[in-house]
């Protein structure tokens, strides 16, 4: 039962799409009908607003911390916390006032990974920014970011929480289909481009 709550909790705290307010609150248009469509800060970056995407960085992993935070605050055990982080990151994939058509999960992913064990999410934030700096390409550092939860978890001794960083990475993965075509065919833009 608390697990069902906690999931319904995290769905909501995570499906709201902080990137859409945000952009449309300072008039910088409809961010799905900007650059790649993506509800995220990398797409809010492109409408030239620093502050914006920051700010959409820091709500959209706020949202995700938030969830795991406040079931642990409430004394729910491990396996509720880690779905009620979980359902945030589903919430803001597919959330509901969006008609499930939301983002692609980053910036909820490493807040989620900082409140489940911080130096995993240090490690994925790390991750993330190395290889974004390395390529420029802020998909690429999503990627690798990704696919480093799980790896982490296992080199740190986490391995409770190997099934949500493998579950997490898959629909990471998933998500940035278009951005891996686009990486194949050498046209995914580089940070700060339209
Ligand atoms: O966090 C999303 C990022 O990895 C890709 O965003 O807008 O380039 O598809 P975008």
């Amino acid at each position: 039962m608390t697990v069902i709550l906690w999931a319904v909790l995290g769905y909501l705290l995570g499906s709201v799409p902080f990137g859409v307010l945000i952009t449309k609150a300072l008039g910088l248009g409809d961010l799905r009908q900007i650059g790649s469509g993506n509800i995220g800060a990398t797409n809010v970056l492109r409408t030239g607003n620093k502050g914006a995407a920051l700010a959409t960085l820091v709500l959209d992993g706020g949202k995700g911390a938030a969830a795991a935070l406040l079931a642990r605050a409430f004394g729910a055990d491990d396996l509720a916390v880690q779905v009620a982080g979980l359902a945030a990151f589903a919430g803001h994939c597919f959330p509901v006032w969006l008609k499930f058509k939301g983002g692609k999960g980053v910036a909820t992913f490493l807040g989620l990974m900082l409140a489940l064990s911080w130096p995993i999410g240090l490690l994925c934030c790390l991750t993330w920014l190395a290889a974004a700096a390395l390529s420029r390409i802020s998909s690429v550092g999503a990627l690798a970011a990704a696919a480093g939860g799980p790896i982490w978890m296992i080199l740190l001794g986490r391995t409770d929480m190997v099934v949500t960083g493998v579950l997490l990475a898959a629909l990471i993965w998933w998500r940035h289909s278009a951005n891996l075509a686009r990486l194949r065919a050498g046209t995914e833009p580089r940070i700060g481009k339209k």
